[in-house]
């Protein structure tokens, strides 16, 4: 039986053709990439019999990069157009540690996956927020965490957020967004659009203590704002100097609302 896709998956059905071109040569996404694969480093399991999942996996760049250092990986997405990418990239590596998996699924209910198989589930681009009830799906990925597993997910921040209201001069919609962290996905197909949840770090460890996950770890990318200057970070020294220094400040709870996106680290008890 023919099902309706969702407006989310619409979307990335749509876009999932030109998905990695919209970061290609781009020196702030490049930085933003080499940051969170350092966060990734710090907290990957060292145990590399550990199984991985990359959610919300788009095209399958970060399950693609734990592929390549050696751990298995399986992939989930609610776009099959993504995951034929992902598919796709995949059957063009030499060789794998294990056949991945390829799901096709919303963060909203992870049936599909079996219960406590993964040590480690990664989630970058925010599919928590466009999951509907963010406090489900973090139900849904404790389920499909292996006890003591982790947990790293980016998100969309709200003190991030708030200058796109004030440039618009929409103060009813700064109101709202302060109050409840929703905003919109504006595309110009209207049945695109959908609904995303931004965070506060407060929100994160309210909603981790909610699942008895254990907060290792928030940062903010990026706390500096280096999307403005993009011309320095061409420069692979600087670029260099600037990532040391972005990593000093994007654990420090007093500036993680300067950032965009927040990541956090959470670990499933034991
Ligand atoms: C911004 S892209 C990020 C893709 C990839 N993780 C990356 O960093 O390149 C967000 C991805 O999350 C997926 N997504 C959004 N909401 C989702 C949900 N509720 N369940 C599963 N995947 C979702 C989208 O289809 C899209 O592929």
């Amino acid at each position: 039986m023919k099902r309706d896709r969702s407006p989310v998956e619409q979307y990335h059905d749509r876009v999932a053709g030109i998905y990695d071109t919209i970061y290609e040569h781009n020196p702030y996404w490049e930085t933003v990439f080499a940051l969170t694969w350092r966060h990734v480093l710090r907290h990957l399991p060292t145990n590399q019999a550990t199984r991985c999942l990359d959610v919300g996996c788009g095209t399958g760049k970060w399950g693609l990069m734990l592929l390549k250092s050696g751990y298995a990986c399986d992939f989930l997405d609610i776009s099959a157009k993504m995951l034929d990418h992902a598919r796709r990239k995949v059957s063009q590596l030499d060789r794998v540690p294990a056949p991945p998996e390829f799901y096709h699924a919303s963060l909203a209910d992870l049936s599909a996956v079996p219960a406590g198989r993964y040590g480690f589930i990664i989630g970058q681009g925010d599919p928590l927020g466009s999951a509907g009830r963010p406090e489900k799906a973090l139900k849904e990925l404790c389920r499909a965490l292996a006890p003591g597993g982790l947990l790293l997910m980016s998100v969309d921040s709200v003190y991030g957020g708030l200058y796109h209201y004030l440039k618009e001069g929409d103060l009813d919609g700064l109101e709202n967004f302060i109050k409840s962290g929703r905003t919109r996905w504006v595309t110009d197909e209207e049945n695109q659009q959908y609904e995303i949840q931004a965070f506060t770090p407060e929100k994160i460890r309210e909603l981790c203590a909610a699942r008895q996950l254990e907060v290792v770890s928030i940062i903010g990318k990026t706390i500096l704002p280096l999307r403005r200057f993009q011309e320095q970070l061409r420069d692979r020294e600087t670029r260099e100097r600037l990532i040391k220094l972005e990593e000093k400040l994007n654990g420090r709870e007093a500036v993680l609302g300067c950032a965009a996106h927040l990541e956090f680290v959470a670990r499933k008890s034991n």
